[in-house]
């Protein structure tokens, strides 16, 4: 499929910001008529959620920046010193050129450390990020003001989307990133499915970084996601208000409390919004009028940790071959270099 007719099957506009920047975006329509079919199908369930990319807004890209700065949220500083080490082990593992391809990359400042990387082995870095948050927008701009040689393509669109773009895009090889553990938000089988999308979406040399969050601790971890300032609740919170500015619902969000809790026998903290009464939420944009009873839980995340045994054979059932494995002095989180396995 050429390029124009992706683009036109995605519903993308694009727009250009200069010689080393561009971005490609869905029309709101389009995103909007997203929210609105997910959560009719998702809050008319038994067991009420939020699916997690929801959170991202311009608030809520905000408030996850605070989270990443706080001293319980251990993640974001342990794969930062992961990936310092990368300016010593990834290059061996990169023959010729590559374009960098970041799924859900945020506000892009982990991936500085993989720009620089690549800015020492090749003339020029093409860096493709994904991310369905407009935090996009800016973040590309900031990146192309410190990087001379850098050109930047944004996609602002889900990972599936972007993937999908990718794929039909040219024939140079790409180095897919995938950090934060935002893998651990997938459900097993929704995360092996994933996995095979990324597998067939590269090309025979192309390699996949995958950042995954390791089974720890049950303090560690339930501290990292209920903080003492109270951000993480004012994130999992922001989702209602997202929800009442774009669809023009009626949450009250002092009706609701965060809610976060390690599964230990699925290994993954499970966070929810507690209401904290019995409630009528009208949702005029989605026609939805919804009964939620005092204490129910309406479930706005899953953040899955994993075992090294658990990750080879994820990887390995999903058509990859792992080149190598990274991790942080307390083996809190690993990096694995992938590649397709034939
Ligand atoms: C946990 S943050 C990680 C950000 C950054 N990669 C990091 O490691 O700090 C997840 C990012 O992925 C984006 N995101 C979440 N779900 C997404 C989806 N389904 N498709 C595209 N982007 C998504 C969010 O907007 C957010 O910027």
């Amino acid at each position: 499929m050429s390029l124009k007719s992706i683009q036109k099957k995605l519903e993308y506009t694009k727009y250009v910001v200069g010689e080393q920047l561009c971005y490609y975006e869905p029309s709101r329509n389009k995103s909007q008529n997203t929210l609105v079919q997910e959560l009719s199908s998702s809050l008319n369930k038994k067991q009420k959620s939020i699916n997690p990319k929801f959170f991202y807004d311009k608030k809520g890209s905000q408030l996850f920046e605070q989270i990443c700065k706080l001293p319980e949220y251990y993640l974001t500083r342990t794969e930062i010193s992961i990936l310092t080490q990368l300016y010593e082990k990834l290059p061996p593992h990169l023959n010729g050129d590559f374009r960098l391809v970041e799924l859900g990359s945020g506000s892009s400042k982990k991936t500085r450390t993989l720009i620089s990387i690549l800015e020492r082995l090749q003339k020029h870095v093409e860096y493709f990020p994904i991310d369905i948050s407009k935090i996009l927008r800016d973040s590309s701009k900031k990146l192309r003001d410190d990087y001379e040689n850098l050109h930047i393509t944004g996609i602002i669109d889900s990972y599936e989307s972007g993937l999908e773009f990718i794929k039909n895009y040219d024939n140079k090889k790409n180095l897919i990133v995938f950090l934060g553990s935002s893998f651990g938000n997938f459900d097993y089988e929704n995360g092996l499915e994933f996995l095979q999308k990324i597998n067939s979406s590269m090309k025979k040399d192309d390699l996949f970084l995958i950042g995954l969050d390791l089974v720890k601790d049950k303090r560690v971890l339930e501290r990292a996601y209920n903080d003492s300032q109270g951000v993480t609740a004012k994130f999992n919170l922001n989702v209602l208000s997202r929800i009442n500015s774009e669809l023009g619902s009626n949450f009250n969000i002092n009706k609701f409390v965060h809610h976060a809790i390690y599964n230990e026998s699925q290994n993954r903290v499970e966070i929810y919004l507690r209401s904290l009464e019995n409630q009528i939420v009208n949702i005029p944009k989605a026609r939805m009028i919804l009964q939620i009873k005092q204490d129910e839980l309406i479930h706005t995340e899953n953040s899955y940790k994993y075992t090294i045994p658990e990750i080879n054979k994820m990887l390995s059932m999903t058509g990859f071959r792992i080149k190598d494995i990274w991790y942080d002095e307390k083996q809190y989180f690993c990096l694995v270099l992938l590649s397709k396995n034939d």
